[in-house]
């Protein structure tokens, strides 16, 4: 049977960075079956809807998502597409890679619960939103840290991300990683997440694996960010037991959205975190070899002082790809 890949673009720069994205994925995975699933605001502006119990059921059909970005609105009856789809498909464990010359580092973050579980209250006087740590989701995502620190091989401590301090609920992750790691032989280093915002972006190279609860993930990629070159750059993957999900790490950019100019290498580098997801890990150093050979060509988008535009860009990365 042949793949089957969801594609959704969404609003503002995916629908135009994910065409660059699918063009890699089609010269590899030639018998894949690509379709295409509209989610996000302009889909709810239309038929307000932004992602339908239909949708879930096609992309849990799909044998790996590639996704854009959506605009989620600041409203309280807007649910966001994103927590929904990772809720739905229990996409547990979401990897952000940094990589830039000697820097390659992993952030894994909790992606179901912490302080995006969703359960809110919202009120004219007072709003609280509850932060859920749970044993067994600790676990989990502890474990796949725990399995990317062998795979990787390079004989670095696992690094906890937490809060433990202020929040109890972080002793309870801090201590459940500790417990898998130690079960698996890797020593841990506990390091509350706003100082280690500040070292990693210092001393980068000591880094391998970071594990970290749902927002203090989101915020420490996003930092991590600045290690190579701005969010342009950083690909992720949400994986659970049963479905994949590729996606950069930006979102919709509003500010330059529809000018043809958004850097696609996030959604590229997707694109081959999706390869390797399949084992194709030979097929996925050839795109980030060609991402790197474009780039030192000084063929660049202006978020990295460049004039390209996005389907420029793209299009030298696949001639440098079919060329080998
Ligand atoms: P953003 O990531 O969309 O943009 C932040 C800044 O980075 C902007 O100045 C933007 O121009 C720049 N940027 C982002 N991607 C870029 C690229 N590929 N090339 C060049 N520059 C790039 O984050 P922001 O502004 O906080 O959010 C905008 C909208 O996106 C919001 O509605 C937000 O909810 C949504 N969002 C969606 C995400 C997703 O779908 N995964 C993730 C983050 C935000
Ligand atoms: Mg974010």
């Amino acid at each position: 049977m042949s793949l089957r890949i969801a594609v959704v673009k969404g609003d503002g720069i995916g629908p135009e960075v994910i065409p660059e994205a699918q063009k890699i994925l089609e010269h590899f995975l030639t018998d894949a079956d690509f379709f295409e699933v509209e989610l996000g605001l302009a889909r709810w502006e239309k038929t307000g809807s932004a992602c339908s119990p239909e949708d879930i059921r096609e992309l849990k059909g799909a044998d790996a998502i590639l996704f854009g970005a959506v605009t989620t609105l600041p409203d309280p009856n807007y649910r966001s597409v994103l927590l929904q789809i990772r809720h739905e498909l229990d996409l547990y464990a979401n990897l952000r890679p940094i990589k830039s010359g000697e820097v390659d580092i992993m952030v894994v973050r909790e992606n179901t619960e912490g302080l995006y579980s969703g359960i809110e209250e919202v009120g004219e006087e007072r709003s609280t939103t509850l932060r859920v740590v749970t044993k067994a989701g600790s676990k989990r995502i502890a474990e796949k840290a725990c399995s990317l620190i062998l795979e990787r091989n390079r004989n670095h401590p696992l690094v906890i991300g937490y809060k433990g301090n202020v929040l109890k609920s972080d002793l309870l992750f801090r201590d459940t990683c500790s417990e898998v790691a130690s079960s698996f032989g890797i020593q841990t280093k506990a390091v509350f997440i706003d100082a280690l915002c500040l070292d990693v972006l210092q001393h980068p190279k000591k880094y391998d694996v970071i594990v970290t609860t749902n927002m203090f993930g989101d915020i420490l990629s996003d930092v991590c960010g600045y290690l190579t070159g701005g969010l342009g750059m950083l690909p992720s993957a949400n994986i659970g037991d049963k479905h994949a999900f590729f996606e950069p790490v930006h979102g919709s950019a509003p500010d330059i959205a529809g000018k043809g100019t958004a850097n696609p290498v996030a959604a590229i580098r997707s694109a081959a975190m999706m390869l390797e997801y399949f084992g194709m890990k030979g097929e996925a150093d050839f795109v980030e070899e060609s991402i790197q050979s474009v780039i030192r060509s000084g063929f660049l988008t202006p978020d990295l002082g460049g004039s390209a535009s996005t389907a420029e860009f793209g299009s030298r990365v696949y001639e440098s790809l079919s060329k080998k």
